[in-house]
Order: C-alpha cells, then sequence, then structure tokens
C-alpha cells in the first residue's frame, strides 16, 4: 500500500491534513500517485484477461451494457465510499473500519466487513498468480519467437499443452507469487511508482496497437456489434451476476484495497474525480482488451466463449502473423505480466498488513506466510486444470455442479464475497455514518452529494440485493 508514498511523510504537512490519524503516516505524493496507483491495481487480469471471456460466454453486447450499468450505478459509488472510509480512518482497512465504529458509536463487529475483504484478497490471489503464471510463461514464449507464422491450431495446441502439464505451470505460479511476495516484503516503493507510470500508460499504447490491427483483418465490424449490440436472450439471470461480481473484481473492490489505498489520499483531493477517473481507465482498457480480441476470433473462426485460454489462443494470432510480432508480442505479455503484478501485490497487502497488525508478526514473516499459504491453496487451481479437471468439489450441490476449485474461488470470490462486501460497506456508509462526515469527507456540491448519497442507499443495495437473492434462489 504504501508503495508511492512520500518519503515526507513525517513532515508536518501529513499529521496537520490527517486529523486525528496516526501522524507517522504518509501519503501520497501526489493524486496523480494515487491514481496510478489504485489503476495499477484495478488494471489487470479482470481487464484483459477475465473481461473478454466472459463477455464471449455470455453472448456480448447484453452483458457488456450491464457489466457499464453495473460499473456506474454499484462500482463508482462503492469505489467512492470505500475510499472515504479509508482516508477518514488513516489506517488498514480492518482498523479504519474500527475507528469510525468507535467516533459513530457503531457496532465493532461492522470491522468484519473489512475481514470478509481479506478472506477474499487471499483466495483470489491464489488463483491469479497461477493466471499470471500463464502470462509468464508467454513472455518465454513470445520472446523465442514460437509464435511467429504460427496455425491457429498450433497456437490452441501450445496452449492446452500448457493447462495440462502441471510441473510448468507449477514453476510459473511459483515464480509469479515469488515476485509478489518480493515487492511485499521490501516494499520497492519509489520504483514501483515510476514504473507504473511509465508501463501502464505502455500497456494502453500496445493495445491501441493491437486494436489497430485487429481493425485490418476485416472482422472489426463484426466485433464491434457483437460488443455493443444488446441481445437479451443471450444474458442469462447468472450473466447478470457474473457482470456485476466482474464490476467488483476489476475495480479491485470488495476488499478493502481502496480502503488502504485511500488512507494515503490527502485531504482536499476529490474522492469523486478521482474515482470516476481509476473506474474509467479501467473500463477503457477492457473495452480496448475486448475490441482487440474478438475481431481475430472472428477471423479465426474460433468459438467467443472458449473460456479461460481466450486471449492466449487469439492474441497470439495477431503476433504471429503481424509484422515484428515476436518483439511486439513479449512487449504485450510483458506489459500484461506488470498488470497482473501490481494487481497481486494489492491483493497480497491488506492481508500482510491483518498479520502484523492484529498477530504483531514482522513484515517479512506475514508476507511468507500469506504468500506460501496462497501458493498453496493455488496448487488446486493448477491441478484443477489437468489431473482433478473431473473433480467439482462441492459438486453436491446443484449451485457447484461440475465447477472444479478453480471455478469454485473464481465464482465463490467474485460471485459471493465481494458483493457481500461491496453491499455491506454501501450499507455501512450510505445508512449508518453521519451525513454530515460524508458532506466533509467527499466535500461535494449539494446536488452531486444527493445523487452519489441517493445512488448509494438505495440503488447499490437494492441492485445488489436482487441479483444477490434471485441467483441464490
Ligand atoms: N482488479 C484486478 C484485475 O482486474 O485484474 C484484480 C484485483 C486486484 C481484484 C486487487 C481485487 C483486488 F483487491
Amino acid at each position: 500500500m504504501t508503495q508511492s508514498v512520500t518519503s515526507a511523510a513525517a513532515s508536518g504537512a501529513a499529521s496537520s491534513a490527517s486529523g486525528a490519524t496516526s501522524p507517522k503516516r504518509a501519503f501520497w505524493s501526489s493524486r496523480m500517485a494515487f491514481i496510478l496507483a489504485a489503476t495499477g491495481s484495478a488494471v489487470g487480469l479482470g481487464n484483459i484477461w477475465k473481461f473478454p471471456y466472459i463477455t464471449g460466454e455470455n453472448g456480448g453486447g447484453a452483458f457488456v451494457l450491464v457489466y457499464l450499468l453495473c460499473i456506474a450505478i454499484v462500482g463508482i459509488p462503492i469505489m467512492m465510499a470505500e475510499v472515504l472510509i479509508g482516508r477518514r480512518g488513516g489506517r488498514s482497512p480492518v482498523s479504519s473500519m474500527g475507528i469510525l465504529c468507535q467516533r459513530d458509536k457503531l457496532h465493532a463487529r461492522w470491522r468484519w466487513l473489512a475481514g470478509i475483504g481479506v478472506l477474499a484478497s487471499f483466495l483470489i490471489l491464489s488463483f491469479y498468480s497461477v493466471i499470471g503464471g500463464w502470462a509468464l510463461s508467454y513472455v518465454g514464449t513470445a520472446g523465442t519467437g514460437q509464435l511467429s507464422g504460427q496455425s491457429s491450431e498450433s497456437i490452441g495446441a501450445i496452449f492446452s499443452g500448457l493447462l495440462a502439464d502441471p510441473g510448468t505451470l507449477l514453476i510459473w505460479h511459483t515464480l509469479f507469487m515469488a515476485l509478489t511476495m518480493l515487492v511485499v516484503a521490501r516494499g520497492l516503493r519509489g520504483g514501483l511508482e515510476r514504473a507504473v507510470t511509465i508501463l501502464m500508460p505502455a500497456l494502453f499504447v500496445l493495445l491501441l496497437l493491437l486494436v489497430g490491427y485487429a481493425m485490418t483483418t476485416g472482422y472489426f465490424g463484426q466485433a464491434v456489434t457483437f460488443l455493443f449490440q444488446p441481445d437479451f436472450s443471450k444474458l442469462s439471470t447468472e450473466g447478470i451476476l457474473v457482470a456485476l461480481g466482474h464490476a467488483f473484481f476489476t475495480l479491485s473492490l470488495g476488499m478493502g484495497v481502496m480502503m488502504a489505498y485511500g488512507s494515503y489520499l490527502p485531504k482536499g483531493v476529490s474522492i469523486a474525480r478521482t474515482s470516476i477517473l481509476v473506474s474509467v481507465m479501467d473500463t477503457g482498457v477492457a473495452l480496448l482488451a475486448g475490441l482487440a480480441i474478438f475481431p481475430l476470433v472472428f477471423a479465426n473462426g474460433l468459438e467467443p466463449g472458449a473460456g479461460p485460454g481466450l486471449i492466449f489462443q487469439t492474441l497470439p494470432l495477431a503476433f504471429a502473423q503481424m509484422p515484428f510480432g515476436s518483439l511486439f508480442g513479449t512487449l504485450f505479455f510483458v506489459l500484461l505480466v506488470f498488470a497482473a503484478w501490481t494487481s497481486a501485490i494489492s491483493l497480497l497487502e491488506p492481508l500482510v498488513e491483518w498479520l502484523e497488525e492484529r498477530r504483531g508478526l514482522n513484515r517479512m514473516i506475514s508476507t511468507l506466510g500469506a504468500g506460501i499459504a496462497a501458493w498453496l491453496l493455488g496448487i488446486g487451481s493448477i491441478l484443477s486444470l489437468n489431473e482433478w479437471s473431473g473433480f467439482a468439489p462441492l459438486g453436491m450441490f446443484a449451485a457447484f455442479e461440475g465447477k472444479t476449485i478453480f471455478d469454485l474461488l473464481d465464482f465463490l470470490t467474485a460471485n459471493i464475497l465481494l458483493p457481500l462486501c461491496g453491499l455491506l460497506v454501501a450499507v455501512f456508509v450510505g445508512w449508518f455514518m453521519a451525513r454530515q462526515a460524508l458532506e466533509n469527507e467527499l466535500s461535494m456540491g449539494g446536488r452531486s452529494f444527493a445523487l452519489w448519497y441517493g445512488v448509494l442507499r438505495y440503488v447499490t443495495p437494492i441492485a445488489v440485493a436482487i441479483v444477490f437473492i434471485y441467483n441464490l434462489l
């Protein structure tokens, strides 16, 4: 969390601005640093790997529309609420919640809301690292020229070969987790901030380039229709739940990450404007990824609903065919790894902070403990791609029928824990915190405040609750 904070932490500016918060706490070196770190957390595999494949699985346009609605009426209001809790509490998520409860004389049990988030981030990290490992392995595949000139079939075979090989998957998963633990244990601070400043825009440019290439395939129009022309007959109710869950996942909500980052945001910076900007950038990257991938899917007669392997079977095709494809391919996967890395760091950090605070462990031990535990759980996800692909641990319940460990972790976090935590955040901030405190913290004008407050109190919780209950039944 602290990677981008100024070293002038104790300069007094921090303590005077923070009011009741700990005088030792640092702040982001600038509003931009917060935006970059929050975007670094938000933009990750969720945008480039997950968004295209779940869009494909859920029929396209109608799903995208529901997803955009979820970002607007659920995601942005909750992101503002989380950043607000963090800035007002000024500590780690669980402690910030504790401070707010004390100040507003609310039941301390509300702290558990942040506890659910910590659990979710741990579970997500376990499989996130496995997919991060796929991206790492593709840096090697593209870098050694294995993609150039390949056909769609052989590219498909490279991917299925990877999934079928638990040993190789384990190596890449281990490497990815080790990289994540390294940063969290040592805190690359300035280095990471500088890297995000360069690599995020680079990723954006490269995605634009890929969209440019996709335009030359002759199937761009079909992809645009697929992504933006809603056909509600293709959208199931589970699809709506997936869209909602993904809005949380992609914006890093429901996990306390934005609370933790918000705790470093200087007073006076607009929470609303900042949250909207981060959300728009995040959504932009996802849509660009869709526009880069689907023309290739249609041009090569691939199946949009191919599942988690979609980007690994489509983008390499572009790299196989375009001039300097190996170079662009390598660069792309390096950037994807980087995007995944900054997100994984933000997934590990809450648990490490929690272990330090609650259990009094030092940072190194906390990082090792949390990282190794997530790594172990990740092995379950690896095996569910091959040896255990027929093993559905909760298969006796209809809702989990046929779901492997990997599917189950994904479903449980994105579709249950994150929306649940988000719902609690909306209820806590919308119904329990003092309105005056919210107005002060947001320093927002009458109408915009009323809009946010109304949406957060009524629309957000009702929308989340309906989708949730409907799916449970
Ligand atoms: N938002 C990240 C992505 O879209 O890949 C994933 C993620 C990171 C989720 C951090 C949650 C989180 F706390």
